[in-house]
């Protein structure tokens, strides 16, 4: 446990420094967009390296993209119109559920942040047996407690709470990840909060109120991702946000589309090199 939390503490260690210091000898080769352009479009995002990011630790080439995305208000939307609710109700170690996180979810939410709303709902198919304070689930014990950790992270990190999800995700060890993430997007959470809430009574309500949301869907689940758009599941959304989610979200966005759904912008010919501090 110790040595893990010190690996990928590490771990982020070299990300950081790799982040800061090879940004420069690949920027020019990568895209020929400024990094100002990288969130305009999703042809622009794919091409500068955001969904060809390999999410782990040590190498993570879409991280310039992400911090990027991250940083601009690309999008202008128009508060008269709510934003797209984006449920997704999940079970945190499902390979199914990983490769929508990191193929569309996660890039999807990052640069149309402003216009959907994002209800994660980790508890998969745990049960809660009765007369017990325990759950049981499909893949036992470290499924229950990362689907635990995660509805922790939701509920007491604030704003950088699908940034942790979604960072702890990425590592092939989720409990012991979760310090290292919680430090490197959440400075100012105190671990002891996501300790304690895992150690103690707040976990467990957490974990009884995704499940009473889980059972309350109609249709009821029948696999995880189940995601809902609005409060309202079809198999169609279904499908298209497997393999679209950027695009069924611009879509069902009833204000004026922000310019990030409209497609790309000119591209430039000049190599650049920009530096983020
Ligand atoms: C991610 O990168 C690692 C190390 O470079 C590599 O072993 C792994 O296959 C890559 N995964 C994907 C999905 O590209
Ligand atoms: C983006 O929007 C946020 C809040 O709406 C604001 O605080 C921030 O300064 C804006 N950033 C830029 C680069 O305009
Ligand atoms: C955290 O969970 C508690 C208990 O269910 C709830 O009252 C509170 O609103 C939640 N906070 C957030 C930010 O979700």
């Amino acid at each position: 446990m110790y040595t893990g939390t010190m690996m990928n503490g590490l771990s982020i260690y070299v990300f950081v420094f790799l982040f800061i210091f090879e940004k420069c000898q690949t920027d020019s080769r990568s895209c020929g967009y400024p990094p100002s352009q990288w969130c305009r479009s999703l042809e622009i995002a794919t091409e500068c390296g955001f969904f060809k990011a390999n999410f782990t630790f040590a190498v993570f080439p879409g991280l310039k993209v992400l911090k990027q995305c991250m940083e601009l208000n690309v999008t202008r939307p128009d508060p008269s119109v709510p934003p797209v609710d984006v449920a997704v109700y999940y079970d945190s170690l499902c390979p199914g559920w990983r490769t929508f996180l990191t193929g569309q979810l996660f890039p999807t939410w990052t640069m149309l942040r402003d216009i959907m709303r994002l209800i994660l709902v980790p508890y998969g198919n745990a049960k809660k047996l009765p007369d017990q304070k325990v759950f049981s689930c499909q893949h036992g014990k470290p499924e229950w407690q990362a689907n635990m950790l995660e509805a922790c992270i939701l509920n007491v990190t604030g704003h950088s709470a699908f940034l942790i999800v979604h960072c702890v995700e990425s590592s092939s060890d989720v409990i012991n990840a979760a310090q290292p993430c919680v430090w490197l997007y959440a400075l100012s959470v105190e671990w002891g909060t996501v300790e304690s809430c895992m150690r103690g009574s707040l976990g467990h309500r957490l974990m009884h109120e995704n499940m009473m949301k889980t059972l309350a869907l109609g249709p009821q689940r029948t696999h995880v991702p189940w995601v809902t758009f609005n409060g309202v599941y079809t198999p169609e959304w279904e499908d298209k946000a497997m393999s679209s989610l950027f695009n069924l979200v611009c879509k069902l966005y009833r204000g004026i589309k922000p310019p990030t759904c409209a497609g790309s912008l000119k591209k430039l010919d000049q190599g650049f090199c920009n530096s983020f501090s």
